[in-house]
């Protein structure tokens, strides 16, 4: 890999997932229009979650990052964003409050528009067309003029983002991420749900401690962090030329920032070594993700670690496994082994959605929610095994009532998954799904913190 970089030096590297424009020109034009843009993020705030990951990859605080597989633009509403914000509070309460660990918010949202294809065309019925790329890139009705690739979404995919971006700042700042509101962030649906009356006792006891607290003279007045948030934002930095559109070199400091988004990662399809999506990534300087899929070798691990993260900086560099239930436990455990040998500094961060994906008997795409836990389980069992931190959770959630995963509390199965199936890509937990999931997650992460004190005791 040749030592220098530039915002463009991943242009003359082979890369995958790549849309066919029919349009070059147009293409290189817009992504020219979208350099004089505004960033999105400041590199200091991406400085910030730099840190607040190092914390976690010292396992002093966890990482939930979370929100949708694929924003779309026909659903881009305020209640959306709100309702999606609101699960990540919810969830973020349920694991600081049970399992008394500092959270790291990070949604998935605010840019997740692009979207990996295991095929570059889909066939329906005998018509084969290309496949659909997320928002940004093309359309996903199965229509051939749908889906030809149109520069011009890059735009719309931008303004969406800055639009979302702000109301999340508004949200997390301006009152609606107050500790006071644990309460009201409960949604009607879930009141239906049995997991509804554990997060109501949950959010009475953080009343009563909010109450104690305030007659010793702790308020929002005087503790900010009572009153607000941080939150910060995440996508997959598969578009290139859009990423690089919007790399800065920061003013201040020195150094290339994505200001896209406060922290991106590389997709389990593109994270080649010797390919542009890595190339792209080792230069800038926002902590970054690295999908683990099963076909990761512990080695090829190592050289890209060497590739992203050369200065072994904590919380530059977070690695999301996303085995499946059924490899995690085969799979997982020589990745770790080969990271913590060689001394490298990295927050540990599952993703459950992504191995456990199948097709029901009624035909749609779903994840079965025990598959899901039993992910979990498995990651939280590995780095008990081997003395490492469970760092993290990669989610892929709504806060609506959809029905896109089977089983949980509820108890969606094939037949009803058909109800309420929304997603634009792939199926999401609904808010009671990612409840139960934060509660059981903050119970692994009790006892793993006791058994590491306890060993560390011995
Ligand atoms: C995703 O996160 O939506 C995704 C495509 O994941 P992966 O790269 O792990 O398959
Ligand atoms: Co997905």
């Amino acid at each position: 890999m040749p030592k220098s970089w530039s915002p463009s030096s991943w242009r003359s590297f082979p890369i995958r997932q790549v849309p066919d424009y029919p349009d070059p020109a147009e293409l290189a034009s817009v992504e020219q229009q979208l350099r004089s843009y505004p960033p999105l993020v400041f590199a200091g705030e991406a400085r910030n979650l730099k840190k607040a990951l190092g914390e976690v990859a010292e396992g002093r605080a966890f990482l939930l990052q979370g929100g949708d597989c694929a924003e779309s633009f026909a659903e881009f509403h305020p209640n959306t964003i709100r309702d999606t914000f609101r699960v990540l509070l919810q969830a973020a309460v349920v694991l600081t409050f049970a399992a008394s660990v500092p959270v790291v918010k990070v949604g998935r949202l605010a840019g997740q528009f692009a979207k990996p294809r295991s095929s570059d065309t889909e066939e329906i019925g005998g018509v084969v067309l290309p496949s659909y790329r997320g928002d940004n890139v093309n359309g996903s009705e199965f229509t051939a003029e749908a889906r030809i690739p149109d520069p011009k979404r890059l735009v719309q995919g931008y303004s969406q983002a800055a639009a979302t971006l702000n109301l999340l700042r508004a949200f997390a700042q301006g009152g609606y991420a107050d500790l006071h509101e644990v309460h009201r962030w409960n949604m009607s649906f879930v009141s239906s749900s049995p997991v509804n009356e554990r997060y109501r006792d949950l959010a009475h006891r953080i009343e009563e401690a909010l109450s104690f607290m305030e007659a010793c003279g702790i308020t929002g007045e005087t503790t900010p962090s009572l009153r607000q948030t941080d939150f910060y934002t995440s996508h997959e930095a598969l578009h290139l030329g859009f990423e690089q559109a919007m790399t800065r070199e920061d003013s201040t400091k020195g150094g290339w920032y994505d200001t896209s988004a406060h922290m991106l990662w590389i997709g389990d399809r593109t994270r080649q070594l010797d390919h542009a999506h890595v190339e792209f990534m080792r230069g800038i300087r926002n902590p970054i993700g690295l999908k683990c899929g099963p076909s990761t070798d512990p080695a090829d691990l190592l050289h890209l670690i060497d590739a992203l993260n050369p200065q072994n900086e904590a919380g530059r560099l977070t690695l999301i496994a996303r085995m499946g239930h059924d490899q995690v436990e085969r799979k997982l455990p020589a990745l770790v082994r080969a990271v913590k040998r060689e001394g490298r500094s990295v927050v540990w961060s599952c993703d459950p959605m992504h191995g456990n994906t199948i097709k029901s008997t009624t035909g749609y795409k779903t994840r079965p929610f025990d598959r899901i836990l039993a992910e979990v389980r498995g990651f939280f069992g590995v780095h008990q095994g081997e003395g490492t931190y469970a760092g993290g959770i990669h989610l892929e959630l709504t806060g609506k009532d959809v029905t896109e995963c089977t089983g949980g509390a509820q108890a969606i199965d094939d037949e009803r998954l058909g109800d309420r199936y929304h997603t634009h890509c792939d199926p999401r937990l609904n808010a009671s799904q990612a409840l139960e999931l934060a509660f059981l997650i903050a119970e692994q992460i009790k006892q793993e913190r006791a058994d590491l004190r306890l060993a560390a005791s011995a």
